[in-house]
């Protein structure tokens, strides 16, 4: 089954039937919201929004490892997340779509992993043997990134853009900061130096902790600002929803479009 993660209010879209609204307890602790299972041409889906109802946690403090993990509780093989970014790569306009390829880490604070090595005795408890089923002899484990998105959602995603005429780019490299606090002039310029296209803060735990689950991952960044420095002016959080806002009917129809796919 497929997993959509993004903002809330995407599954509100004629022709998509909710089912239900399904709250799942993970060992990690709770998701950031219910998840709502979803119906489009007999084809069955599942969101969640990332930062919860009404945006309550920042990208810092997301609890990444009880959304993916709840993600696969519900049968999920593959991730279509939803994001906005800034622009750093010159060739970028406000309200382009990037299908990511590449992603760097920046992030400081996250836990990033299921792998965590021996667990204690006094961590003995029901839920820590749902993770010990998965983990078995695994405690230790180094998974192969070195192509992290799913390059047969990506053509989908890409086939998608095309047939609606959504102006898009096939590929691009996803630079994780850590936040809330957007970046300096010269943070952007050295993300730039280093091969970075776009700029945003939840790609990474969410794809690597997909990953570690064998959850097939692809993302679709939308440009919602220049990058700090790029950008003309000092940038402010309107300047990103309202680009999300103006996004989101095309959003919501790449989504519809992905899920018939
Ligand atoms: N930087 C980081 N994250 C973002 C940005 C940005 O400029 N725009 C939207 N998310």
């Amino acid at each position: 089954m497929l997993g959509i993660i993004g903002g809330s209010g995407l599954y509100d879209v004629e022709g998509l039937k909710i089912i239900e609204e399904v709250s799942v307890s993970t060992p990690f602790g709770d998701p950031s919201d219910k998840y709502i299972l979803a119906e489009y041409k007999g084809k069955k889906a599942v969101f969640l929004p990332r930062h919860g109802k009404g945006h309550k946690y920042p990208p810092h403090l997301i609890n990444y490892r009880a959304n993916i993990w709840g993600f696969r509780k519900l049968g999920v093989n593959k991730i279509l997340s939803i994001s906005a970014v800034g622009g750093i790569n010159p060739l970028l306009k406000p309200g382009d779509f990037v299908i990511s390829d590449q992603f760097i880490d920046f992030t400081k604070s996250r836990v990033s992993t299921f792998y965590e090595g021996i667990l204690s005795k006094e961590d003995d408890t029901d839920f820590q043997d749902e993770v010990k089923q998965f983990l078995k002899d695994k405690r230790v484990v180094h998974i192969d990134v070195t192509n992290p998105f799913c390059p047969h959602m990506r053509s989908l995603i890409k086939d998608i853009c095309e047939e609606k005429g959504y102006r898009h780019h096939t590929k691009g490299c996803y630079v994780a900061t850590e936040g809330p606090r957007l970046e300096t002039s010269a943070e952007i310029k050295m993300l730039s130096l280093i091969g970075g296209d776009i700029v945003g803060m939840t790609l990474v735990p969410e794809i690597v902790l997909a990953r570690e689950l064998n959850i097939h991952f692809a993302s679709v960044n939308i440009v919602t600002n220049l990058a700090a420095g790029i950008s003309q002016h000092n940038l402010t959080s309107e300047e990103v929803i309202d680009m999300m806002k103006e996004k989101t009917e095309d959003i919501k129809h790449l989504i519809l479009e992905f899920i018939d796919k």
